[in-house]
């Protein structure tokens, strides 16, 4: 499904999500082995937050990221954005949503004025739509000057000896799981062709650049197959 462009793939990865919702979150632990965890509190750090910052979740799905940037700074302000109705709901039923704004929004067209926000995260979203630059565009427009961007992504894995049981992974063990789990064998092979078919972490520190964001930088975790990617607003 990675072949489709535009609409159309918004479409397939919506009704996929909205598919796995129930099971999103327990598949995501199993995938990794609870690794998740780790990269999105490494991201967090990485961001610096200050204390009353306004932070925006893009592609927040059921929270992971939003909650914990609530959890860990609670005099923070934080709006978590999806435009998978499913996922939100997931996301709302889980403990301290009540303390996170709930958003339904596209993140290739935020709902969010210009220069509003301290940080913009995303995690695992740039990999599902279907033009990168220019949801690299909103974040930046949405973020003030001096602001941080942050996301983590899956990246193709690179070639060397690693490789054969990294695809052993992907393409065997998580459309397993996700047959197991979810009952959708199908979105869990999405979820490999994506990775193999997205940026690689190099080129998306470029798409970044090429947003306007300066001081680009990224981390590589997972055995290269994961990216933490982060940038400023000058
Ligand atoms: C892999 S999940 C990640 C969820 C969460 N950020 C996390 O770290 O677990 C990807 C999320 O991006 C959302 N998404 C994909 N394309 C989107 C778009 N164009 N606008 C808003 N959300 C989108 C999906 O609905 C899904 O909830």
């Amino acid at each position: 499904m990675t072949h489709l462009k535009g609409n159309q793939r918004a479409a397939y990865v919506q009704s996929m999500f909205g598919r796995i919702a129930h099971r999103y979150d327990l598949l995501n632990r199993l995938m990794t082995v609870g690794q998740d965890i780790r990269w999105r509190r490494e991201l967090i750090r990485r961001l610096n937050l200050s204390p009353e910052a306004l932070v925006i979740d893009t592609g927040a799905g059921t929270g992971d990221l939003a909650l914990e940037i609530k959890r860990k700074h609670p005099q923070s302000v934080v709006v978590a954005s999806d435009f998978t109705y499913e996922m939100v709901l997931v996301g709302k039923q889980r403990p301290g949503a009540h303390a996170v704004h709930w958003v339904i929004a596209d993140a290739i067209n935020l709902p969010f004025a210009s220069g509003c926000a301290d940080r913009v995260v995303s995690g695992f979203l740039l990999r599902n739509v279907p033009d990168v630059p220019r949801t690299l565009d909103e974040q930046y427009r949405c973020l003030r000057s001096g602001g941080q961007v942050g996301s983590i992504d899956t990246t193709p894995p690179r070639d060397n000896w690693l490789r054969p049981f990294l695809e052993f992974h992907l393409h065997t063990v998580i459309p397993f799981l996700g047959r197991l789990v979810a009952g959708d064998a199908e979105a869990y092979t999405y979820l490999p062709d994506s990775t193999e078919k997205f940026l690689t972490a190099e080129h998306l520190a470029a798409a970044f650049s090429a947003a306007g964001f300066k001081a680009v930088g990224f981390a590589r975790r997972m055995f290269g197959t994961i990216g933490i990617h982060w940038g400023h607003k000058d």
